[in-house]
């Protein structure tokens, strides 16, 4: 007999409710569905909230098996937004009020006799006037509505283990075991193997003296949970009967690991780590929340192996497991918190957030990755009170975690133990985090939670000096943090772009805050987080700012360059003559392991080489063109024009050809395009070559992580990234042509089938559709060239 079946399959689906849809006789057909399912598809912008702002009904129908007879019947909806009334054959069995947390349900009572069809009903309230966190104010981001998560039953014995917490420290582990009712005669065997072999670590075996059972030990040999060795163990917990047959088993996965918080930083298993993030909504383009298991893993790959970071907060709402058992598995920190934003409602609102609290500790206590739990509504003001109370929840149900309580506010009243605070204070010339003593009194730890985001929106189609600032304003923040002593680390804002209210975004319903876009295309900034990374996660890094088209920037001159390397150093070379050579020890980052490099000097020794100047004087004709670049063709500096003078005078060259020298090496204007090729270096070699130049013709580049799909407990969808590159594979972000994506096979599109490149970028999510096989994504470029690419479609049997 399976234990856990899983009903994410075959619903049906009305956007509008009616008392009528729920009587068993109801004979109403609706839309077929499969979950995760979204009320709206969306668009990718402009659209507005109305959209999902509904009350809706799903129906599934499923027979009572033979097996389960004197069973217990569990019904457990992962996640369904926000508020949902659960009825069995047309009775009502239960209801939840937080979109962002799971529930179960003892539908036992309420079956149909052996054989018999069920009717699982579903009445969900997505709209936001509902009495419960987030709502009550202007929220920055899309609540979305649906069944966005997996549902299933799980067929119990009458008694049953309900829950397993384990906590660690060093090689000794606690655990507090559940049952949902107390029996005699039964007793716990318990068995902790390492995840990857079958070799028990540790063995327990003891009687049942109540409903809830300690017990403790130790293992041995035990590997610690780490960043850079995340390594998991399974503590297997079987109920023995009387008759010494196993009555329940529940298996946790778990790390021995210990995390501590204090005033001198951040520590895992006792050794400090500077917490490197960014802040992820779980949102995605079309569907919302309502994205499957694989796909909420590749966020997880894309943060570890794109971003290079490690630590995710969980902004500003607990996440799906699949993404947080991934981050388990990467090695990956995650800071999350309870749902809300801004505002606190009155009791009946406090008492709900309460209860999504201890469902959120509940629910993700046992993720080695969640290193703190967020215990106060994003950016709320003080209420002792409320927040008394939902730390002495968070501590009651999890003494092995500190707790935050992210907010805006200076001084701000810390019941917390740490002060985690949303420093926005760089704008652009300043430092990149404020003084901790600037903010708080208080002793404890301190990070900083969000940063940048809404003081400096950019999008992929901005200009590149925007993209350029974005980046560098990431890396100074990144570098202070890095700087500070007292501050554990930082989460930018944000990961990903995301689909928001009318009082926040650029007008079309998008914040441009990702250090990526919507799709998960890079923008600039995410290469100063990548270069962070460890290089082997994250490859060889070699990236520059710039196109080098001069008309891109005011007044024909190119803009401040930067390389974004993990290389030791990198070459340039102009038209295959070298340059210089720029060290990573020059970057004027210097607390970050690789900040970005300053290209300051694009002339080299041509001056000497082509144009046979003296050595001796290259040096100050290269500082009279520097000077002549920033004029803008006005005034030069007193000094300047001396220099000019002097150089002119001792024959060197006249006025006239040092402005024909600075057009020929810096300004460029109306020469012929140059070819810039970047060498990177590691131990003497070259470890990555990037070349721009004039792009001649852009055309259509298309990448996949994941280019399979496998459907298991749901159906699975990927993304396919597609982007218009030049000659040289750089990306066009001023290509905005449009392209189509067709399916054929055992494969359907999400969204439209018409998309513009943004930025010069895209992306295509195709699902699979319940057939085992191939399926054809066929994508027309807009000259009507054709790609096709095989998806295969597995199906495998759960
Ligand atoms: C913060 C808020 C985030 C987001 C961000 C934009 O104040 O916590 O949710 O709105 O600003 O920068």
């Amino acid at each position: 007999m399976k234990n856990r079946i899983y009903l994410n399959s075959d619903w049906e689906f009305s956007p509008s409710f009616d008392e009528k849809f729920l009587s068993p006789k109801s004979k109403t057909k609706f839309e077929k569905v499969n979950l995760p399912h979204s009320v709206a598809v969306t668009p990718f912008n402009n659209f507005d909230e109305s959209l999902y702002q509904k009350i809706s009904f799903y129906k599934k129908t499923f027979a009572t098996e033979k097996s389960w007879k004197g069973k217990k019947i569990l019904l457990t909806v992962e996640g369904a937004a926000h508020k949902a009334e659960i009825f069995v054959n047309g009775i009502f069995a239960s209801s939840h009020g937080c979109g962002y947390t799971s529930f179960t349900v003892d539908i036992t009572e309420f079956l149909a006799a052996e054989g018999k069809q069920n009717t699982l009903a579903v009445k969900l309230d997505s709209r936001e006037s509902l009495n419960v966190p987030p709502f009550g104010y202007v929220i920055d981001y899309m609540t979305y509505g649906g069944i966005y998560r997996d549902v299933y039953l799980e067929i119990k014995n009458e008694i049953f283990i309900q829950d397993v917490f384990v906590k660690t420290k060093a090689n000794h582990f606690e655990t507090e075991i559940t049952l949902n009712d107390y029996a005699e005669n039964f007793s716990i065997l318990q068995t902790v193997e390492k995840c990857d072999s079958k070799n028990p670590v540790a063995q327990i075996n003891t009687g049942v003296p109540s409903k809830k059972i300690l017990t403790s030990s130790s293992a041995t040999p035990v590997f610690f949970w780490s960043v850079e060795q995340p390594v998991l163990y399974n503590l297997i917990t079987q109920l023995v009967d009387g008759k010494g047959k196993i009555a329940d088993e529940k298996i946790v996965r778990f790390g021995f690991r210990e995390v501590k918080f204090d005033e001198s930083g951040f520590y895992l298993n006792g050794k400090k780590i500077k917490l490197r993030g960014l802040n992820r909504h779980q949102s995605f383009p079309y569907v919302g929340y309502a994205m499957p298991k694989n796909i909420q893993k590749d966020d997880a790959e894309i943060f570890k192996f794109q971003l290079g970071v490690n630590y995710v907060r969980t902004s500003h709402y607990p996440q799906s497991q699949h993404f947080i058992d991934r981050c388990d598995e990467l090695g990956i920190l995650v800071f999350t918190e309870f749902p809300g934003w801004q505002h606190i409602g009155d009791s009946e609102w406090k008492n709900q957030a309460k209860e999504n609290l201890r469902e959120m500790i509940l629910q993700y206590r046992n993720h080695p990755s969640i290193f703190m739990w967020g215990v106060r509504i994003n950016e709320s003001r003080d209420d002792d009170e409320f927040y008394s109370e939902t730390n002495r929840i968070a501590r009651e149900l999890d003494s092995t975690r500190p707790t935050g309580g992210v907010r805006c506010i200076k001084n701000s009243s810390l019941l917390e133990d740490v002060y985690t605070y949303n420093d926005f204070s760089h704008k652009g010339k300043n430092a990149g985090v404020a003084q901790k003593n600037e903010i708080t009194s208080s002793r404890g730890g301190y990070l900083v939670t969000e940063h940048n985001g809404h003081m400096f929106p950019t999008k992929s189609f901005d200009t590149e000096e925007r993209r350029t600032e974005h980046a560098i304003r990431h890396a100074t923040v990144l570098d202070g943090a890095a700087e500070a002593e007292f501050c554990g680390g930082s989460s930018g804002w944000c990961a990903f772009d995301y689909n928001t209210h009318k009082e926040f975004g650029s007008g079309d319903r998008i914040c441009y805050h990702g250090v990526m876009d919507m799709f998960r295309n890079p923008k600039i900034a995410s290469a100063v987080y990548r270069c962070q990374g460890e290089r082997k996660d994250v490859g060889d890094v070699l990236e520059v700012n710039s196109s080098m088209n001069i008309g891109e920037y005011n007044g024909g001159v190119l803009g401040d360059l930067w390389i974004f390397t993990n290389a030791e150093s990198v070459k340039l070379f102009i038209n295959d003559v070298f340059i210089k050579e720029f060290f990573a020890s020059s970057s004027p980052f210097k607390n970050l392991k690789c900040g970005p490099i300053p290209v300051d000097d694009t002339v080299g020794n041509r001056l000497a080489d082509e144009e046979k100047i003296p050595e001796k004087f290259c040096g100050e004709l290269k500082e009279i063109f520097a000077e002549i670049k920033k004029s803008f063709g006005g005034k030069l500096p007193l000094k300047t024009e001396a220099s000019i003078k002097k150089l002119s005078l001792l024959r060197v060259a006249s006025r006239k050809k040092i402005f024909e020298l600075y057009g020929k090496y810096t300004g460029n204007w109306g020469g012929s395009a140059a070819v810039y090729k970047f060498e990177a270096y590691r131990n003497g070699r070259i470890v990555k070559t990037l070349v721009k130049s004039m792009c001649r013709n852009a055309s259509l580049k298309i990448s996949c992580m994941r280019p399979q799909l496998v459907e298991d407990e749901s159906y699975d969808v990927t993304e396919f990234h597609v982007f218009a590159a030049d000659e040289n594979s750089n990306v066009q972000p001023f290509c905005q042509e449009a392209f189509l994506a067709e399916a054929e096979g055992c494969i359907e599109i999400i969204g439209p089938k018409a998309v513009s490149l943004k930025g010069g970028m895209a992306g295509v999510y195709v699902k699979s559709c319940g057939k085992a096989g191939k399926g054809i994504l066929k994508i027309t470029d807009w000259n009507g060239n054709e790609t096709k690419i095989t998806v295969p479609v597995k199906i495998k049997k759960i």
